[in-house]
């Protein structure tokens, strides 16, 4: 009787505080659960703290079957970036999830006491389970976490998380496809941080390499199609001897996610309020130069170049037919073989804005500087380029590559590559790019000087004559200039014309707009008839430049290039105080380009 008084005394206080439990898992959200406590199918669900997640179970597209997971409570609840029975479905809903009293997440439904584990164990002290507002699902022993569902992430990166591996436990962290939209299970598709060589991102179909984010330079990640000043998203690398993963991290309010979709694509895609849907931020694959080794070894993908793959100095087309039929695959040889080794042996050739060929087969060392790094490259013969680890503050750093180049791309970033060749080769290029502009200028001199002794010249003497003999009409003139050779040679020059302006403005109507048939690098260019029925060409080399004689050179030179191609004729000139003109003839199936020559440079001598 006592007894029972007891616990009617009690009860009351039992019964409100059980009601009690029971309204605020209904009503209330909760974001934790402790041991021995479970979430069941159809039940309940966990909230985290700020609302942004909710976990419980749930079938995906069109299927029926039953999965553990973590979506999107606020925004959008069709979004799963979770899932921990990916590959053991439940198919009624008699899943449920429980907290052991050692710490250890344990799905079962009916007819299986254990579909899935996180196989996590603490000390049967105080566990407890959390959704974080991060997305992150944890398990605590006290104030340690023992075990978290960001360690296992599935298709979707979250900021916050990582990609990469775990140095101490040997766990690595990358993103699995789903095999379909209605199908979490592990699909085709793995996004990696490959931490073989020097780190890099690389995704994967099957055994196949698709494609690869380079390694990190300080800055970003090397080909990165996610701008460096990016207001929202900000990538990060860690290197150490714990870990080695990038995370990210967002900057602003945006809601942004990683996707690896089920058919292949890294995505990059951000919440829209106003349509209540995902929008493509950016693809990992912006274009076919990220097809992993489009071009081959020593290869370089140019999208802006078509075809886009050329080879890189000093190589050649391994398989020429190949090549030309725009399969690239086999890549580029050595036009000449490395030296190695001994004495001046072999140099390295700089190419410019570069995203950095692939890093797995790599030596690397954070401390060097440019300068020895060239120079251990150049110590050991089966270093084949190298470059700065990290491009901050005029580059720091030394990667070496020890194999063929593959998947070097052009890229709009400050990262130069140098690349090892024999010496003769280099020679070769040196002449031909580096002392182009020597070359150039001691051309130009001799133009220069020959043109302007020769103008002298036939001003001079063909004056002369005209004042000799007024009315004499040449059959033309034309005198060569071998460029090459940088030699004039004047034929003829008895019939060079000199024309007085009086009688050139007569022939083009006063220089009258409607004679104008096209505009110089050096001044307009008019149609005109002469008194004798012969209609003529006549350039006016612009007055207002103060270089007349530089003109007059490339003039000579576009005659030169022209008497090559045979040609049109000139017949004379005129020159009266600061007017230059040339007058040619006139030849009505010849494009204008002939009269123009505005577009011929040195470039083409050279
Ligand atoms: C837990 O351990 C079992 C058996 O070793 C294993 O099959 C399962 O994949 C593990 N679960 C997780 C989440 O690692
Ligand atoms: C369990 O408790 C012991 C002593 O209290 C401690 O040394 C150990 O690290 C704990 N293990 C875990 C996984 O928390
Ligand atoms: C370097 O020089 C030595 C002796 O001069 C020669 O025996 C060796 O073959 C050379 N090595 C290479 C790679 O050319
Ligand atoms: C890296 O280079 C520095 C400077 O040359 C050198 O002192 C250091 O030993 C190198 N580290 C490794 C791991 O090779």
């Amino acid at each position: 009787m006592f007894w029972i008084i007891m616990e009617d005394q009690y009860m009351h206080t039992y019964i409100i505080l059980f009601l009690l439990i029971l309204l605020s898992l209904d009503c209330t959200a909760l974001d934790t659960i402790y041991a021995n406590q479970d979430i069941k199918d159809g039940k309940a669900t966990l909230v985290s703290d700020g609302e942004t997640f909710e976990l419980g179970f749930f079938s995906p597209g069109k299927s029926n079957n039953r999965y553990l997971g973590i979506w999107y409570k606020k925004i959008s609840h069709g979004t799963v970036v979770w899932v921990a029975n990916r590959e053991q479905p439940i198919t009624d809903t008699s899943g449920m999830l429980k907290l052991s009293r050692h710490g250890n997440l344990v799905i079962r439904s009916g007819g299986n006491p254990m579909v899935w584990s996180s196989n996590s164990t603490g000390n049967n002290t105080v566990v407890v389970a959390q959704l974080l507002d991060t997305g992150n699902f944890v398990v605590w022993n006290k104030n340690k976490m023992i075990w978290q569902s960001f360690d296992y992430p599935g298709d979707t990166f979250l900021p916050g998380m990582k990609i990469g591996k775990d140095l101490v436990t040997g766990l690595q962290w990358c993103l699995t496809s789903w095999k379909s939209p209605d199908d979490p299970s592990v699909g085709e598709y793995r996004n990696i941080h490959d931490t073989n060589g020097y780190p890099q991102n690389l995704w994967w179909h099957g055994e196949i390499l698709q494609g690869r984010l380079g390694p990190w330079n300080g800055l970003g990640f090397s080909g990165s199609p996610v701008e460096k000043e990016n207001q929202i998203y900000s990538p990060e690398f860690i290197m150490n001897e714990k870990e080695i993963y990038t995370a990210y991290q967002l900057k602003s309010r945006v809601l942004q996610r990683v996707v690896l979709t089920w058919d292949g694509k890294t995505l990059i895609l951000q919440w829209i309020e106003r349509i209540k849907d995902w929008i493509v931020y950016a693809n990992a694959v912006v274009d076919i130069c990220d097809r992993f080794s489009l071009c081959g070894p020593f290869g370089i993908c140019s999208i802006n170049k078509h075809p886009p793959c050329i080879c890189m100095k000093g190589f050649e087309p391994r398989n020429r037919e190949e090549w030309e039929a725009s399969d690239w695959a086999s890549g580029c040889i050595r036009k000449k073989p490395l030296q190695c080794g001994n004495g001046s042996g072999d140099g390295f050739w700089k190419i410019a804005r570069v995203k950095v060929p692939d890093t797995r087969r790599v030596w690397y060392n954070v401390s060097m500087t440019l300068k020895e790094c060239e120079m251990t490259c150049k110590g050991s013969c089966s270093c084949t380029g190298y470059t700065s680890l990290d491009i901050r503050n005029g580059g720091s750093g030394c990667l070496l590559w020890l194999d063929e180049l593959l998947d070097t791309r052009e890229y709009e970033a400050d990262q130069d590559i140098y690349i090892r060749m024999a010496a003769s080769e280099l020679e070769g290029l040196v002449d031909s790019l580096s002392n182009f502009n020597k070359k150039k200028r001691t051309l130009i001199v001799v133009l220069l000087t020959s043109t302007a002794m020769l103008l002298l010249f036939a001003v001079a003497y063909a004056c002369r004559k005209i004042r000799k003999t007024p009315h004499m009409k040449g059959q033309g003139n034309w005198y060569a200039l071998d460029a090459k050779n940088t030699s004039l040679q004047m034929e003829q020059l008895d019939d060079l014309q000199c024309y007085s302006l009086h009688e050139v403005a007569r022939a083009t109507g006063n220089f009258s707009i409607s004679n104008k048939i096209g505009q110089g690098g050096f001044g307009p260019v008019y149609k005109g008839v002469l008194k004798d029925g012969r209609e003529i060409a006549v350039k006016r080399l612009s007055e207002t430049s103060q270089q007349g004689l530089d003109e007059f050179k490339n003039e000579v030179i576009c005659i030169a290039k022209l008497q090559h191609r045979n040609l049109v004729k000139l017949l004379g000139y005129c020159a009266h105080q600061n007017e230059l003109i040339l007058i040619y003839e006139y030849m009505t199936n010849k494009s204008l380009d002939w009269f123009l020559f505005g577009l011929v440079t040195l470039h083409d001598f050279t």
